[in-house]
């Protein structure tokens, strides 16, 4: 077979890397890719949201299957742009439809699909431009703190967790009357803060069956010790220490299950990872929101971890035959340690050399933000490298991924040396 990969990220190299291996894999190409994927495949210079382009590879190549990693796309309605087109319905797209990306694409819409469907989550309101006023009242008698979240895909900044009422005034009004994040906070779910530990869950559903993947923990924030500016993720560790069997059966039974049975229920056609982002809540599980793809830096953690063949899988997602597959899972710990540019998440430099990759051993480099320029490696986002190591002793992975975070080079680069530190025994 023939597969487009489609992202640039630590995700995509962790999927390219993957894929390469597969027995059902002819061809791999990755659209645009970075500077890591193209020891997998071959990079492509199109952008993962320009479908025409797309199609057009699409049918020189002879692709037969395209794997959506990031969101935007999928948000964008590639899934149905492939089946209303005779030319390219027959290709197989990993990802939910329009509708069900809006799980993501829209907090509302996930909030009152969890409401119709009895999933725990967080107590919310939502309040539109109009509804101002009415949120500013509804604020005044709102336990502490306060979660804002903008409706609409905002670059992972949309979240505000307010500690006090007169914070929470100002940022609803700068959201909602003074479009702080554009489209994006036309509407504000205004949500009941859950104070716990939180956790990746990632399931492959095939619009019938579903297959639940090994579970991660994303490090969101900056800082060591969790302080500091969110971010996209600086480090994960799989498996997680607290969700054993019986957190995990209360998963499945609660919320998961519900989740696919909602989704058949209503309809909505989805072919593709659902990423539940969970808050333990003193044993019990709730959702923080749902995304409709694998998580980053999450990926570089799971996927190692996973010992089937990954296209037999997505093959298997296209084909509605999931009841026929079985989830072969590594027993060993991942740990992913992120480098990220200083500044990130703030205001970063990119075009930074990157030396040192040489004598890495037994310890995966995925590239995320990287590209070639005159022959040389050099950083190309705020997330340069995932570093990930597995071992059976959990303190050996993160020792490997620390010690080849701290021997990879440039200028500017950053990395918590704590991933994982919290939940060690
Ligand atoms: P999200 O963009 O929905 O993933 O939110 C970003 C982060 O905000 C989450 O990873 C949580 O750490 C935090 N968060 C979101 N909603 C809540 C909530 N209801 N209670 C506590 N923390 C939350
Ligand atoms: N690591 C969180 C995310 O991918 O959204």
């Amino acid at each position: 077979m023939n597969i487009l990969l489609l992202g640039s990220g630590g995700r995509e190299s962790a999927f390219a890397w993957k894929i390469s291996q597969s027995e059902e894999c002819e061809q791999l190409f990755i659209a645009p890719g970075n500077a890591g994927t193209q020891a997998y495949g071959q990079n492509v210079d199109i952008s993962a949201t320009d479908f025409n382009a797309i199609k057009s590879f699409c049918i020189e190549q002879d692709i037969n299957m395209v794997v959506v990693g990031p969101e935007d796309p999928l948000v964008k309605g590639i899934v149905d742009f492939f089946a209303d087109d005779e030319e390219i319905e027959h290709i197989a797209v990993i990802g939910p439809s329009k509708k069900g990306a809006e799980l993501e694409g829209s907090k509302d819409f996930s909030k009152r699909f969890m409401q119709r469907h009895n999933i725990p989550t967080a107590a919310y309101e939502t309040f539109t431009k109009d509804e101002l006023e009415k949120g500013l009242a509804y604020l005044d008698n709102h336990t502490l703190p306060i979660v804002l979240k903008a409706d609409g895909l905002a670059a992972g900044k949309g979240v505000l967790i307010c500690e006090n009422r007169e914070e929470a005034k100002n940022e609803l009004r700068l959201m909602l009357a003074e479009a702080k994040f554009g489209e994006a906070s036309q509407k504000v779910v205004v949500e009941e803060f859950l104070s716990g530990i939180e956790l990746s869950v990632f399931v492959l559903f095939d619009n019938f069956n579903y297959l639940i993947l090994p579970e991660a923990k994303d490090y969101k924030r900056i800082g060591e010790s969790d302080t500091g500016l969110n971010t996209g993720g600086m480090g994960s560790i799989s498996p997680v220490p607290f969700a054993n069997s019986a957190f995990m059966e209360k998963v499945e039974d609660r919320i998961i299950i519900p989740t696919v049975e909602g989704l058949i229920e209503e309809e909505i056609d989805y072919r593709g990872f659902i990423f539940i982002g969970l808050m333990n809540v003193n044993g019990e599980p709730f959702v923080i929101e749902y995304n409709v793809r694998m998580g980053d830096p999450e990926t570089e953690s799971v996927v190692p971890r996973i010992e089937n063949d990954l296209v037999d899988l997505f093959l298997a997602v296209a084909e509605s035959r999931l009841n026929e597959k079985k989830m072969i899972t590594d027993p060993r710990h991942a740990a992913t340690v992120m480098l990220v540019a200083g500044g990130y998440p703030g205001e970063y430099e990119k075009g930074k050399e990157i030396t040192s990759l040489e004598n890495i051993e037994y310890t995966h480099v995925f590239h995320a933000g990287t590209k070639v320029l005159d022959g040389k490696v050099v950083s190309n986002g705020g997330r340069v490298i995932a570093v990930t190591s597995l071992d059976i002793d959990k303190e050996e992975a993160l020792r490997r991924s620390n010690q080849y975070a701290e021997q990879i080079q440039f200028e500017g680069k950053y990395f918590r040396r704590d991933i994982g530190k919290d939940l060690s025994v």
